[in-house]
């Protein structure tokens, strides 16, 4: 198993550049999947996730030429079956975007049930009401067998929704079946995050109808044809750019983060200055830095939909709110059991108390280093981070699972004086094993 060995105690200086958004590049890559022609697609992140939906696409028949330097063409229109059926679609949550491709390219979809990082329950009701809103059969949980989706649609018409929860999955999903629909399809309630409207200028771009990407109500006029035929280029990752910013401030270094869009990193900006790191910014680029002696005030972090504080960035700060003088609460709203990582944590020193979605954190701590587990992808980048932290040395075991969306993470830490190495193959008692994603 891969792994990670740290020595903490290094303050981080110097420029980081953000590589292209995991969640709005897997949403992409599947709504290229139902165009009429070709296109170009620049900004794709080298990881694993992005490496995955590639070869799934190209299973289904998809030319995908890789060009250098991020940038793909991409041929879907000899795409020849409706078949998600590849092993990787059980490895990631995005394949599911599949569903909204294929049903729109041939009015079937047959898929495994998507993967995904494990922090609790993570259904696809939303998903399926929605498609069955448009006139689509197959979608109810009793039509899901052996772990696979079968949905046929005679036509797809647009429909009225109301996701009744925030959804992110939903609201591409549905936005992707919705692009060639007959009529006019209105998302309400739906979320807002910086990816979901990267997916619709994508498809605007390639000759789509999708106004209100952005805010929670989507309206997508159907259209016959998506020529394609041009490039587009992947916004900047937010978590990428938020973990990088917490990196800085957990190892009292002075970073610029490069490549980012500020609006986007606001619900973090906001609480770092607030709990006393120096920040400065530009238009691309965002400057953490604390002295030693900065006393860091404790604070409240609450995860929301965008323009919420995201749930993705729950377990970097929480890291953060470990260096904090006095009790933070860290709530998750989003994600049922997103605090499995608190033990890996506690291992290295901090003192959380979790009361179901309540993290009760107490500061400031000294974080020592130990061996510890990437749990999931996120979690797996708070040990990092409270390794960079730590005095010691410090293991972070199933590295892989943290390679599925950070590019080139050893060598953008080593860059600004981490001192990290990858393990190819650490053979280590420390494995803490949870069911699989
Ligand atoms: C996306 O997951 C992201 N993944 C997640 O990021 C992220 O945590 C999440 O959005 C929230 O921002 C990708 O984009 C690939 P949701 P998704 O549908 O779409 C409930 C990462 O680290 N729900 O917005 O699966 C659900 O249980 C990953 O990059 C339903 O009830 O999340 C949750 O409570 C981890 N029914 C809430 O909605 C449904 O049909 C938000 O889920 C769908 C969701």
């Amino acid at each position: 198993m891969s792994s990670y060995k740290i020595e903490g105690g290094k303050k981080l200086r110097g420029d980081v550049n953000i590589s292209g958004s995991k969640n709005a590049v897997l949403g992409i890559l599947a709504a290229a999947m139902m165009l009429d022609g070709p296109c170009k697609i620049e900004n794709v992140p080298d990881i694993v996730d992005v490496q995955a939906m590639l070869e799934i696409c190209e299973t289904l028949g998809a030319k995908i030429n890789p060009c250098g330097g991020g940038v793909f063409e991409i041929d879907p229109t000899n795409i020849s079956t409706y078949e998600a059926t590849h092993p990787k679609v059980k490895n990631i949550r995005a394949s599911y975007y599949l569903l909204g491709a294929l049903l729109t390219r041939f009015k079937k979809a047959t898929m495994y049930m998507p993967g995904g990082c494990n922090f609790g329950n993570r259904p696809i009701d939303l998903h399926l009401k929605g498609f069955q809103k448009m006139g689509a059969k197959g979608t109810r949980s009793t039509d899901i067998r052996d772990g696979i989706i079968r949905i046929v649609a005679d036509e797809l018409k647009g429909a009225h929704i109301f996701l009744d929860v925030v959804s992110v999955g939903a609201t591409i999903n549905l936005m992707l079946a919705a692009t060639k629909a007959i009529g006019v399809t209105t998302i309400e309630n739906a979320a807002k995050e910086p990816h979901i409207v990267d997916v619709a200028n994508f498809l605007n771009a390639m000759g789509a109808n999708i106004k209100g990407a952005g805010t929670d109500t989507i309206r997508i006029k159907g259209v016959p044809v998506l020529p394609g035929g041009y490039s587009y280029s992947v916004i900047p990752d937010q978590i990428e750019a938020g973990t990088y910013m917490i990196a800085a401030g957990v190892t009292r270094g002075d970073v610029t983060i490069h490549n980012l869009i500020p609006k986007h990193m606001e619900p973090l900006t906001v609480k770092m200055i607030e709990m006393g790191f120096g920040i400065e910014q530009g238009d691309d680029w965002i400057r953490v830095f604390a002295n030693e002696d900065t006393e860091l005030e404790s604070t409240n972090f609450k995860t929301r939909p965008y323009p919420g504080f995201p749930t993705d960035l729950q377990p970097q700060a929480t890291v953060l709110l470990c260096m904090a003088n006095g009790m933070s609460r860290m709530h998750e709203n989003v994600w049922d059991n997103r605090f499995q990582y608190i033990p890996e944590l506690q291992s290295m020193g901090a003192s959380i108390t979790v009361m179901e979605r309540i993290a009760l954190i107490n500061g400031p701590v000294k974080f020592c280093g130990a061996r510890v587990t990437a749990l999931d992808l996120r979690a797996g980048a708070a040990m990092v981070l409270a390794g960079l932290a730590a005095e010691g040395t410090t293991t972070v075991m199933a590295a892989n699972r943290i390679e599925r969306g950070y590019e080139k993470i050893v060598e953008k830490l080593r860059a600004i004086g981490a001192d990290i190495i990858y393990v190819e193959d650490d053979v280590d008692e420390h494995i803490v094993t949870v069911a699989d994603e």
